[in-house]
């Protein structure tokens, strides 16, 4: 059996810089045509400058003429003139906002949601799209559902406003967002395939930690109908968020799952398994182009149930990189690339 994706888009990729950059952007390349590139480097891009140094940067490490980088700045209030220049720069997607500390490279995201309100309202009139971590403070368990209020409260206050609700993991998001025409999101490879009891139900594993963490079976259930029935506002966006080998095999393991390599055959997998091969397209692209009118850069790849061996490790400029799936025979592969 084959399925053939045309553009393939990966909504949200944490690819970083430097030397990871270079190791983990051409595996993202290879397989699709575009992606979002999330902001929260060290420091994060929050000028026009940073934006094209960066966009220059990835499109190199990128090794691809088949690749778009979607770029996005990092939440802080922008002036109109800022938000003006950046509209400016090719590539730029949209602006992720993290509340303040809530994940890897957030602290100097929103504290005050009243401060953020004239950027929100700038970017409602020029047709920026925002992208958001949504999760509070709480019990880890519940930061998803804390949140659900302020996506709602921006949903209202901001209706021109187009939100994406990032990595959702919850059937109360999914809920939310049937609520909001305004609202969109996306959903990872893992939340569609583990829940907190593959984390740390038996042996703990540090590969399948990330903010936010995977929720109970039946919250996995709904993100998986979602997907697999098409909802045309649940967007594909793997989170593929990589960190070195010691970051994640320690005492204080940064979240984060490596799923870029493996996305499109382990999603493969689970949509020819539920037979909605033929919903996969509108997942991984076809939601995402309609949503934002988007023409990525044409490209086919095609999946074949032919097995996939995961290496343990992806190793590259000083680099070491644990992969989801690591070891592991996936039965579905890329088997070929159109460009
Ligand atoms: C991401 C990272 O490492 O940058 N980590 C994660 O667990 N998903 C940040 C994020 O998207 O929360
Ligand atoms: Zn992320």
């Amino acid at each position: 059996m084959e399925i053939t994706l045309t553009s393939p888009l990966d909504m949200h990729l944490h690819v970083r810089d430097g030397e990871m950059l270079k190791l983990v952007a051409p595996l993202s390349a290879r397989d699709f045509a575009g992606a979002v590139i999330m902001p929260n480097l060290v420091p994060p891009v929050t000028d026009d400058q940073a934006l094209q140094a960066y966009t220059k940067r990835v499109l190199e490490a990128s090794c691809s003429e088949h690749f778009a980088p979607l770029m996005t700045l990092f939440f802080r209030n922008y002036t109109e003139a800022e938000l003006l220049a950046a509209l400016s720069i090719p590539g730029f997607f949209g602006i992720k906002l993290y509340p303040a500390g809530v994940t890897t490279n957030s602290d100097s995201g929103v504290s005050s949601w009243q401060m953020a309100e004239p950027t929100l309202r700038c970017m409602e009139a020029l047709g920026i799209p925002l992208l958001v971590h949504g999760e509070s403070h709480g019990f880890v368990m519940d930061r998803e559902e804390q949140f659900l209020p302020i996506y709602r409260h921006l949903a209202e206050q901001f209706p021109k406003l187009s939100i994406c609700m990032e990595h959702i993991t919850t059937v109360a998001a999914l809920h939310l967002l049937d609520e909001y025409e305004n609202l969109c999101a996306t959903i990872t490879l893992h939340h569609l395939e583990f829940t907190l009891d593959d984390l740390l139900g038996g042996a703990m594993k540090p590969h399948l930690f990330c903010k936010p963490v995977a929720k109970r079976s039946e919250d996995r259930e709904a993100l998986l109908h979602a997907a697999l029935s098409g909802h045309p506002r649940v967007m594909f966006g793997s989170d593929s968020a990589p960190h070195p080998l010691h970051k994640k095999e320690c005492c204080g393991c940064a979240a984060g799952v490596f799923s870029a390599p493996v996305a499109l055959p382990a999603l493969a997998k689970i949509f020819a398994e539920h037979g909605a091969a033929d919903k996969l397209q509108a997942f991984v692209s076809g939601n995402a182009c309609h949503r934002y009118n988007l023409t990525p850069p044409l490209k086919k790849v095609t999946l074949r149930d032919t097995a996939m061996q995961v290496p343990v490790i992806y190793r590259g400029y000083g680099q070491s990189v644990v992969p989801l799936h690591t070891e592991e025979q996936l039965p579905w592969s890329v088997c070929a690339v159109q460009e």
